[in-house]
């Protein structure tokens, strides 16, 4: 069996498959000002065409799928994509990342259909700040959301949080205390500059400083990386089961141990995050090619898979905002 793996050695392991570009809210700092025009339904790839990707992906050795946004959920069938997806042979790890609107609802479906894990984003433990990060009110819907995913049995339940200086700064300690009453794991992502203009130098926290403002809540133990897929730094909180990660894409960058590829809601992978490189999957899907015969699709794109991002240096290249590569 052929492995994807790249110019630079790195073995391609887990793919990010995002199923719509659409979203429920409207963070400031993921969709430009203007907004994203929507794609149109015959543009973005069917389930059939997706379960495709993701099987022939996974004969060339994805062993872990995440389905992104947008917002994932919002396509409809999300719940059929999932099962389908889940029996695909080759594929141990089902992982869905969402805001958590419309979890409350679908929770113990998403679980019966045979995902394994769920990460939930949210930015602020504060109604009033929500709302003007995301447009929306529904702050406890997310709560909700949270709730419903823990109660239908996901292990673990992760929590994304943007660290954003000026937005959130004041809330690392109460994300710390709120991760360890309920059991969540807590993941701090430094703010990239990702196709917005929402983002400035001046409101990224380094790392360092989230752990400094973390360990006011909680001793933090640093705690070895069970999965070796996982870019976090984990640390463990004495006497929890919850954990707190630290993902520092630009103070401490990961690439050289990146195992990512992207698939995009109108049928492009993506080789990185934040590069213009993009190679066409939708076409040779829609000729109807599958398997073996999507190899040179999947070569291509580790033939153009950088050696690493320079986010660090300013904007990154991509065109395209988080809300269409789903981060
Ligand atoms: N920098 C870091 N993380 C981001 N996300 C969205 N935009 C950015 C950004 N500019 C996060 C979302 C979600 C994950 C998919 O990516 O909040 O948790
Ligand atoms: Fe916010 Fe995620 Fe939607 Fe972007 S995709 S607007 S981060 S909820």
């Amino acid at each position: 069996m052929p492995m994807l793996t790249d110019q630079f050695g790195r073995k391609i392991t887990y793919l990010r498959v995002s199923v719509t570009d659409r979203c429920n809210l409207r963070c400031r700092y993921c969709m430009p000002a203007a907004g994203v025009p929507p794609k149109r339904h015959e543009d973005l790839l069917t389930f059939e065409e997706i379960a495709a990707v993701v099987a022939a992906g996974a004969s060339f050795g994805i062993t872990k799928v995440r389905l992104t946004g947008g917002e994932p959920l919002l396509r409809r069938g999300a719940v059929d994509l999932v099962r389908l997806l889940a029996a695909v042979p080759g594929v141990a790890d089902l992982a869905l990342t969402t805001n958590g609107l419309l979890l409350a609802r679908h929770a113990a479906e998403l679980k019966a259909a045979g995902l394994m894990r769920v990460n939930v984003s949210l930015d602020t433990l504060r109604a009033d700040r929500f709302a003007a990060m995301t447009g929306s009110d529904d702050w406890r819907g997310v709560m909700a959301g949270i709730d419903a995913a823990l109660a239908a049995g996901f292990a673990p339940v992760k929590l994304n949080v943007v660290a954003i200086r000026g937005y959130n700064d004041d809330e690392v300690a109460d994300f710390v205390r709120f991760a360890r009453d309920k059991g969540l794991h807590l993941r701090f992502i430094e703010f990239m500059p990702v196709g917005n203009s929402f983002w400035e130098p001046g409101k990224v926290i380094p790392t360092k400083e989230v752990r400094a403002l973390a360990e006011r809540a909680a001793a933090l133990v640093p705690a070895q990386n069970g999965n070796a897929g996982d870019v976090a730094e984990l640390c463990q909180m004495p006497g929890s089961a919850a954990t707190v990660g630290f993902i520092s894409p630009l103070s401490a960058k990961f690439c050289r141990r990146c195992n990512r590829l992207r698939l995009t809601a109108d049928g492009f992978l993506k080789p990185c995050l934040a590069c213009k490189n993009e190679i066409d999957i939708k076409v040779p899907v829609r000729r109807g090619l599958r398997g073996d015969e999507l190899k040179r699709v999947f070569f291509e794109a580790m033939r153009l898979k950088p050696r690493a991002h320079s986010m660090e240096e300013g904007a990154a290249e991509s065109p395209r905002c988080m809300a269409e590569v789903g981060g």
